[in-house]
């Protein structure tokens, strides 16, 4: 069976995964999923119902996390530097990462999921949406582009000063627009200020930022941004 179900990678889950999908739907009385609301080359989220609330389920496909991946975004991180980083656990530890990071990010006062649950390579959080769609992406959604810029600007400087976190990845495509505020998602491999790339991880979410407010018609400067993230919170 075990050599099955490495095999089994064209099947949706493999039994690892349907293993921890049945647990955490049992420890935080799941009862119902309901449709996928994305399906990507790392993951799949879907929507299901916690006693009746909606929330997010994350599932990470066991296969996905690279070695290389695994060498840039945890390696280095203090927070993660004592743990078993072997090639059939890996996922799991980037599931809990992104579990920490949000727990992080909501004490902190960012804007993200509330981080849920998590068992092995599945997460739970807060749905973001409404009863009838997910939350539109930056990148798709149309509202008020400066006033969305300024509170991502805010949101950045309470993630870079109050979680001293780095997000990693941030763009358009990792911030969902929930009842008109920007939220930060997708956090795997979001890594502490400490990180020897920290700096240049933190370019890059701004230059990401800035180019995307440019092409909208807000005058995003990267400089100017850095300054800001790098100095006193002035509202
Ligand atoms: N908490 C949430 N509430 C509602 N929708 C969500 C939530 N989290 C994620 N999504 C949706 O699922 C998509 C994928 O999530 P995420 O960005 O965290 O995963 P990913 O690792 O980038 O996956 P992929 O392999 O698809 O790129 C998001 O673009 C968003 O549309
Ligand atoms: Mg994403």
């Amino acid at each position: 069976m075990e050599g099955l179900d490495r095999k089994t990678e064209s099947l949706v889950f493999d039994k690892r995964t349907m293993t921890a999908l049945y647990k955490i739907m049992e420890d935080l009385s799941i009862g119902y999923i309901d449709y996928p609301v994305s399906s990507g080359k790392e993951s799949v989220v879907f929507k299901a119902f916690m006693k009746k609330k909606p929330v997010a389920l994350k599932i990470f496909k066991i296969s996905t996390i690279k070695f290389s991946t695994l060498e840039k975004y945890i390696y280095g991180d203090r927070r993660f530097e004592k743990e078993r980083k072997d090639r059939s656990t890996r996922v799991f530890l980037w599931c809990r990462k992104e579990f920490i990071n949000l727990q992080e990010l909501h004490k902190a006062g960012v804007n993200a999921p509330i981080p849920i649950g998590y068992n092995k390579n599945v997460l739970v959080m807060q749905y973001l949406g409404s009863a009838k769609s997910p939350a539109p992406l930056l990148k798709n959604c149309d509202g008020d582009f400066d006033s969305l810029f300024k509170v991502i600007k805010n949101q950045m400087w309470t993630m870079y000063n109050k979680a001293r976190l780095v997000h990693a990845d941030l763009s358009e495509y990792n911030i969902l627009v929930h009842k008109g505020k920007p939220y930060f998602i997708d956090v795997g491999q979001t890594v502490d200020r400490d990180h020897p790339s920290a700096d240049e991880f933190l370019e890059r979410d701004i230059f990401n930022i800035c180019n995307f407010f440019r092409r909208k018609g807000v005058p995003a400067d990267a400089k100017e941004l850095l300054k800001f993230l790098n100095g006193e919170k002035v509202e």
